[in-house]
């Protein structure tokens, strides 16, 4: 695998068509593997780029003491047979002009309001210097994949947004790097909020929604969790559900122990 730490490099290489980009922000888990290993199965040649972007952190968020394990990122993507990856210079997210997403005002963009300003920046200038054929994001981050693919359309950036499944642990809880904040036995309670979303998803079809909203949250409230948001939302455009929604968004924040997790189901109607 050829690492890559300079723009102009990365801008000056003819990759094999088609190709995917998988970005990163690095402490690779089995989450970011399934994307590289779609793009190795799928397309000639894989770039995965490792940057911990400082614009999609909020002041009181954990930037700084975000968690960085690049030999062993670098081991586990050539492991994989990933062709490239890109390590940006630290002025990469540097002088930019922030751009306004659609669908940042509901969900996770309630309690981070600057958070998908900052990702989707920086993805737009990926895109720009490294025009990939395919661009590869984990269904866990809902909200960012739905801002990215609507972002790509209305600009008519011919990069495919491939959104691909949830990773979990395994008692449940969605695969994430802030997981490494939480023990074992953390990790097996908080298989909890994916059970409780799931119970939610089977009884969608009976019981009216703001019963199980609030059912669900007084389950993770008793269990300990602290709660963000639950909602239930079109899956579409994550507005309220109405006689129109084909398909839905089950979706949660909630931090334990200081560590905030996110978690979604998709149920089609
Ligand atoms: O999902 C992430 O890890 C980040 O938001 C991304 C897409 C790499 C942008 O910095």
């Amino acid at each position: 695998m050829e690492v890559i730490k300079s723009t102009e490099e990365i801008k000056s290489i003819n990759f094999d068509s088609p190709f995917a980009l998988v970005p990163t922000m690095g402490n690779l888990h089995k989450g970011h593997l399934s994307l590289v290993k779609y793009g190795i199965e799928n397309y000639s040649e894989v770039i995965t780029s490792i940057f911990i972007n400082p614009l999609q952190f909020g002041k009181n968020e954990d930037f700084s003491s975000y968690p960085k394990t690049i030999s062993q990122d670098i081991q586990l993507l050539e492991s994989l047979g990933c062709n490239y990856l890109f390590i940006p210079e630290k002025n990469f997210a540097e002088n930019l002009n922030i751009i306004e997403p659609k669908f940042s005002d509901v969900l996770c963009g309630l309690s981070r309001p600057t958070h998908f300003q900052g990702v989707l920046t920086i993805i737009d200038k990926f895109l720009r210097i490294i025009k990939p054929n395919a661009c590869l994001f984990g269904l866990k981050d809902y909200q960012q994949q739905l801002i990215i693919k609507e972002f790509v359309k209305r600009k008519k950036i011919k990069t495919d947004i491939i959104s691909l499944p949830i990773v979990r642990e395994k008692f449940g809880l969605a695969m994430s790097s802030r997981n490494n904040y939480l023990s074992d036995e953390d990790k097996k309670f908080c298989g909890k909020i994916y059970s409780c979303i799931k119970k939610l998803a089977a009884s969608l079809k009976t019981t009216s929604l703001e019963v199980l909203k609030s059912e669900a949250k007084d389950f993770l409230q008793n269990a300990g969790f602290e709660i963000d948001y639950l909602e239930i939302v079109d899956a579409n455009n994550l507005s309220s559900v109405s006689k129109n929604t084909d398909k839905v968004l089950i979706a949660t924040a909630v931090i334990y122990k200081k560590v905030r997790l996110i978690d979604n189901i998709v149920v089609s109607l």
